[in-house]
């Protein structure tokens, strides 16, 4: 679910739940945040507020943890969420390239999403379709064999 204003109190609530049906807290900061990027999209300040009062664990430890684990972001995915794969076969077959043609194209690092908030990029592990190296996924969309040349009319088809 995507929270937007309207729905934020139902995220929340959700969250909630979630935590309040875990068999005890202890250890499970990971499992809630998890659960919490899930709801939200992402772990802005307050939703790391929330999971500091209802699982008595300082602000600063969660941030801790946050900014540990790359998997998790303070920051929205843009509209588009581009990933690239950076698995061995997609990694062997130039996926570097596709990311540093990505980052060039979009002015932003792995990570952040644009200032108009269309695009955010990341990199993930092997997507399972490595006969299709280099992969680069756009929302559930996947591209295979993707030239550094390509990525420009990549991006126009979501301009
Ligand atoms: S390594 Fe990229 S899809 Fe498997």
């Amino acid at each position: 679910m995507e929270c937007t204003n309207r729905t934020k109190e139902k995220c929340f609530q959700e969250l909630e739940d979630f935590i309040n049906s875990l068999e005890t807290q202890k250890g499970e900061l990971i499992t809630v945040l998890h659960k919490a990027q899930d709801i939200f999209g992402y772990l802005p300040v307050e939703v790391q507020s929330f999971v500091e009062e209802k699982m008595n664990i300082p602000l600063s430890e969660i941030y801790g943890v946050i900014t540990f684990y790359s998997f998790f972001t303070t920051t929205p995915k843009g509209e588009h969420p581009i990933s690239v794969c950076m698995g061995t076969a997609c990694y062997v077959n130039g996926a570097e390239n596709i990311l540093t043609e990505l980052k060039r194209e979009l002015g932003i690092r792995v990570g952040e999403t644009t200032g108009d908030g269309k695009f955010s990029l990341d990199v993930l592990r092997c997507v399972g379709a490595c006969g299709m190296a280099p992969v680069v996924t756009i929302g559930k969309k996947v591209y295979g064999r993707v030239e550094p040349d390509e990525v420009k009319n990549i991006l126009k088809e979501y301009q």
